[in-house]
């Protein structure tokens, strides 16, 4: 069959909006009518070369929602006519990581970064080649074939054209404040980059209780919806952030500090790490390149004062058990989300979109397929 479907040809690249071939849903795979997809920073960096790509075309995105219209044998969980959000990390629900309550660790990730399905091939093909998918979704297309793994069915009465962002930047930015970095009740947080990651920890963060939620952004932009979505102060530089945290915390520090700026470089862990206090936590949830390493902390305060640095995927929680959560609490008024996106495109505009991204213009754009 047929689909529409926006690709990289090269790396550095643009996406390509082009037509393509589909295959049927082979067994355990469905096919999905994708209604929304929301443009996370993550496919962005394989654009732009942030990180190296096994397999080139690629088809991006991994912020979906839609409708499954067929499945494949053996498909035991969905039907058509199913309302889905996609995981970018398959759960297979029998590794020693599913069956202990981490989902977002399944062995089966290990196969997102090949661009390939589970069996090791591809299930779209653009001028005759096999296409790469993100994190084996590529949800920049109208329709696509995936596993049954890769998908989380969700309640049909909250917009799909909403609940495209807690496939991604939602339980990622809720869970690093929850969950990886355990804000609790009176807590002082600070917040280093609040896009449609860094927002979500903005929420979680005062949800969970925070006294002090104090988000940081460059642009005035992201600082105003900060402080409408949660944020008790927010501040241009991550200086000012910390001295204000350690005015509030009779000068020992925030509790916690959570990384979602765009391109992490080691400085902005030092700055976290700088900023909380003896014992507090540092989550790191922005994607750096594979190829650089390096956090330039001082080596005698991480033992001495007991400090934390915690990565963070997919907000430290299992996405089958945070997707409908929260999904609930929007459906219940106490989450935000539609608030979370500033401009809908149609697919054919994703490369406008990455430029709003990029300056600053927007917390998060949203491709509407039925736009
Ligand atoms: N760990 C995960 O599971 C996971 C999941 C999704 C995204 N990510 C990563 O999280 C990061 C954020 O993604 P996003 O979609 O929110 O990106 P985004 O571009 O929407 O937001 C990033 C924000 O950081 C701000 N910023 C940039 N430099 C800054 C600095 N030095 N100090 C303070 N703010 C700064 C930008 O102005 C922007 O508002 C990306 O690196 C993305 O790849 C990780
Ligand atoms: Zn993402
Ligand atoms: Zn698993």
């Amino acid at each position: 069959m047929k689909a529409r479907a926006a690709l990289l040809w090269e790396q550095p690249g643009k996406w390509q909006v082009m037509d393509v071939d589909l295959d049927e849903p082979g067994p355990d795979e469905v096919l999905v009518e994708m209604v929304a997809t929301g443009l996370c920073h993550s496919d962005d960096h394989m654009a732009v070369g942030d990180v190296p790509l096994p397999h080139l075309p690629y088809c991006g995105g991994h912020e979906g929602s839609g409708i499954v219209r067929q499945v494949g044998p053996g498909v035991r969980t969905l039907k058509a006519g199913d309302h889905i959000v996609t995981s970018f990390v398959p759960s297979c629900g029998a590794c020693r990581w599913c069956a202990g309550g981490l989902q977002n660790l399944c062995d089966n990730g290990a196969r997102i970064l090949t661009g390939a399905q589970l069996d090791g091939t591809f299930r779209m093909r653009a001028d005759g080649k096999d296409v790469a998918t993100m994190s084996m979704l590529g949800t920049f297309a109208d329709r696509q074939v995936f596993d049954e793994q890769s998908c989380i069915k969700v309640r049909e009465d909250v917009a799909l054209d909403v609940a495209c962002l807690v496939a991604c930047g939602v339980p990622t930015g809720w869970g690093s404040a929850v969950h990886a970095g355990e804000v609790g009740v009176g807590d002082t947080v600070i917040v280093i980059g609040v896009g449609g990651v860094g927002i979500n920890a903005v929420q979680g963060a005062r949800y969970a209780g925070a006294r002090h939620v104090i988000a940081v952004d460059p642009v005035a932009f992201k600082r105003e919806k900060a402080l409408e979505l949660g944020a008790t102060e927010a501040f241009e530089s991550i200086a000012e952030a910390a001295d204000f945290g350690r005015g509030v915390t009779n000068g020992q520090g925030a509790d916690t500090a959570i990384v979602t700026v765009g391109v992490i470089e080691g400085q902005n862990i030092a700055d976290g790490f700088n900023a909380v206090r003896k014992a507090g936590t540092v989550v790191v949830t922005s994607m750096g390149s594979p190829l650089t390493t390096g956090v330039p902390v001082n080596l005698f305060e991480i033992s001495m004062f007991q400090k934390r640095i915690q990565g963070a995927l997919y907000g430290m929680g299992s996405p089958r058990e945070s997707v409908p959560r929260l999904l609930d609490l929007y459906a219940d008024g106490l989450l935000k989300l539609d608030e979370l996106v500033t401009r809908r495109y149609r697919l054919d505009e994703v490369n406008e979109a990455y430029a709003d991204m990029h300056a600053g213009r927007n917390i998060r754009g949203v491709i509407d397929f039925r736009h």
